[in-house]
């Protein structure tokens, strides 16, 4: 090896070349030590290689290099966790509270599947912690995230490093596999970490699981491992070389290679006995020693489970059936109305503050007038016709994670002077008339985007998870940007001139409170990397009623990019084409094309989303699988299908990128026709659209 010059003595081309070895072999070295727990270089190699870097760089200023290692020990610290892009999305699963629900879950997986011999489930407790996705490479722990948004979540492998049920090394275990499961904290570890965080003046958690999360996403390691930890694997993401053929089979291997898995986990061959399961679960709900919110049922075929799929955000195999809600009595001190996105007047009660499971409560919602009447949609009575006023005593409630419920009103304990509560008629926030349409539960503020309520609950949702999800620009910052004078957001395009703005303002963001030069860079470095946008984010972030997460993914899959949609959108009035491929699109109904092309075609709301759009660059949409013969094409299934059902070809086309259609027209690729087939297939005949047969489709799209 050449001897290592001094710093002076270098110049500027072998510094070039020294930065570039330098940063290859710190990041390797990080690797080796973080990543692989198999460090390669000594503490003071590492440390004299991060010294000469330094050295080069203050020599060279104008050298250091984008991925320079000094900044990315710092920046890791200051930003948090890393991000990881998880490689099988991690879902949530569907809940249940009725036992008639199991039966119908059991109905709908029959159903979907057309399948009517013997079916088993898995039955395991639905363990309330936090989930966590371990990758293991040829038996290595490499990373651990958390859930995030499913899509992407956070990096803790540090911290998740330190758990003890959680093995580094795994024998016999497939080249590449991602375990997941739960990280939770027993009662009797909740109870001493408290105790010990009141000794030293800190505040004590609310629950096991906050406890849980609180110390799994420490920046400090050290922190994570002075808490007591634990870990249920339950599921797997992505795997080199299956488990085995069920779920329990997978379960088992996990345990044998070395996991905690749930001893309470068993299989079911009916409704019947899973409900047993669940009550004998329920029965030993108080003395596990840790918490649980029901019990999870998973198909236990794992070939059924493929077939089964998915929908956007929940498997169709599993289901979460929870356990009944926790109830507490306290006061209704005041009734509060806020005004949504789409202008809704949400009635919200203010309860004097109340432990509900483990939580402590003070708001709960009231859903609308009716609600507070005691009446429902129909008019028929809701708590025997009580109606709820300021100074009850009533009874609150959750189940699961959503918002509390009030559940029913003690009338005796009605006081003399509470009188029943009258429902605004103009908006509370802009003095616009609220309007209730005929049907509709909800009254409504006309006022638009001139009412500023709408306006910034709008852009809340702009900036949203599912949405733009603008790091550094949440809820509170809206409220601060939306009322500033000086450098406002008023609207979605606003956000995107915000940096060329202050630019322009004496004014800067980086000297006012809350902000520095850094956070403002920041914030203006998340608000730049956002300009370019998937067209589905784009849509669901218009806000639009009745526009949700699904359907922006339906609309931005049928017209794939941009300028297809708009113009579509544009041109789409009830009777023209355009309006009968919009409804044409499975998914799309009358209220939902009505709404959105109403707002296309609102010149408020039309200005405001060319100005937004003016910023961006939105990419059109990627079909699944791009060599698959069927991506793109638009098919109708019709008549009966033999080899599978017609939910299962929809999901599989589907996942292969074809759109499905409910109806024939000029534009369908495809008509898929069994045996029954009847006006559809007319259709298609007069319309020349090519007709297949269930076994010609199947042959095309590669399934025989
Ligand atoms: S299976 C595809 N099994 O519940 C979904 N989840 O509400 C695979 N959870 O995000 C999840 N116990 O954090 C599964 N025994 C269990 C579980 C469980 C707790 C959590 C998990 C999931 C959430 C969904």
């Amino acid at each position: 090896m050449a001897a290592v010059k001094h710093v002076d003595q270098v110049t500027e081309a072998e510094a070039r070349a020294e930065l570039a070895r330098l940063a290859e072999a710190i990041a390797r070295a990080n690797r080796a030590y973080h990543t692989l727990d198999a460090p390669e270089i000594s503490d003071a190699d590492y440390d004299a290689l991060k010294r000469r870097n330094a050295a080069l760089e203050s020599r060279f200023p104008g050298l250091k290099r984008p991925d320079s290692p000094s900044d990315q020990v710092g920046a890791a610290v200051a930003e948090g966790f890393g991000k990881v892009a998880h490689a099988v999305p991690m879902l949530s699963l569907e809940n249940a509270f009725e036992d008639t629900d199991v039966a119908d879950f059991e109905e709908r997986v029959r159903n979907f599947l057309g399948h009517s011999g013997p079916l088993t489930f898995t039955a395991e407790p639905k363990i309330d912690g936090l989930s966590l996705s371990l990758r293991y490479e040829n038996g290595v722990l490499v990373q651990a995230a958390t859930r995030g948004d499913g899509a992407v979540g956070e990096n803790v492998t540090d911290n998740a490093r330190t758990i003890a049920d959680i093995p580094h090394h795994l024998p016999d275990a497939p080249q590449l596999m991602e375990v997941r499961g739960e990280v939770y904290m027993s009662h009797a570890d909740f109870a001493a970490l408290n105790d010990r965080q009141i000794g030293r003046g800190e505040k004590p958690f609310a629950n096991p699981r906050n406890a849980a999360a609180g110390s799994l996403r420490q920046l400090d390691a050290a922190i994570t491992a002075a808490r007591p930890l634990r870990f249920f694997a339950y599921a797997w993401g992505a795997l080199s070389e299956p488990l085995s053929d069920t779920q329990l089979g997978a379960i088992r291997r996990l345990q044998e290679m070395g996991f905690q898995t749930n001893p309470l986990t068993v299989s079911c061959d009916t409704p019947a006995a899973l409900l047993a399961h669940y009550r004998r679960i329920e029965a030993q709900r108080a003395t596990l020693g840790y918490d649980i919110d029901g019990v999870v049922y998973k198909v236990n075929d794992l070939a059924l489970q493929a077939r089964l799929g998915f929908r956007s955000s929940t498997p169709r195999w599993a289901i979460a059936h929870k356990f009944p809600a926790e109830l507490a009595w306290t006061r209704l001190e005041g009734i509060d109305i806020q005004v949504g996105r789409t202008g809704a007047l949400s009635p919200v009660a203010r309860l004097a503050p109340v432990t509900v499971g483990g939580v402590v409560v003070s708001n709960a919602t009231l859903h609308n007038e009716d609600y507070i009447a005691g009446r429902d949609a129909k008019g028929n009575p809701i708590r025997d016709g009580k109606d709820l006023r300021p100074g009850d005593w009533v009874q609150v409630y959750r189940a699961g994670d959503v918002i509390p419920k009030i559940n029913d009103v003690d009338l005796e304990k009605r006081p003399e002077s509470a009188i029943p509560f009258a429902f605004p008629v103009t908006c509370p926030e802009c003095g616009s008339e609220a309007h209730r349409a005929e049907g509709d539960a909800v009254r409504r503020c006309t006022g638009g985007l001139i009412c500023p309520a709408q306006a910034v609950e709008r852009l809340k949702h702009f900036v949203s998870r599912a949405a733009f999800d603008i790091e550094g620009l949440g809820a509170k910052q809206i409220e601060m940007f939306f009322k500033d004078s000086l450098l406002p957001i008023r609207s979605p395009a606003d956000i995107f001139t915000l940096a060329a703005r202050d630019r322009a303002n004496l004014a800067r963001l980086e000297n006012r409170d809350g902000y520095g030069k850094t956070s403002a860079a920041k914030l203006f470095a998340a608000i730049e990397a956002r300009r370019t946008i998937p067209l589905d984010r784009l849509i669901f972030a218009l806000g639009i009623r009745h526009v949700g997460e699904a359907a922006a993914a339906l609309l931005a899959r049928h017209y794939g990019s941009w300028p297809q949609f708009e113009t579509a959108i544009t041109a789409a009035r009830p009777g023209s084409t355009e309006w009968e491929e919009l409804t044409a699109i499975d998914g799309v109904g009358v209220v939902l094309a009505t709404s959105l092309t109403e707002a296309f075609q609102n010149p408020a709301e039309r200005g405001a989303i060319d100005a937004l759009v003016g910023h961006l660059t939105v990419l059109p949409v990627e079909r699944p699988k791009g060599d698959s013969p069927v991506a793109g094409k638009t098919v109708v299934f019709t008549g009966t299908l033999e080899k599978m059902t017609r939910a299962e070809a929809k999901a599989r086309a589907e996942a292969l990128g074809a759109k499905v259609a409910g109806s024939v027209s000029a534009r369908t690729d495809y008509v898929v026709a069994g045996p029954g087939a009847g006006s559809k297939a007319k259709d298609a005949e007069r319309l020349g659209v090519p007709m297949l047969t269930e076994d010609e489709w199947l042959a095309l799209t590669g399934a025989t």
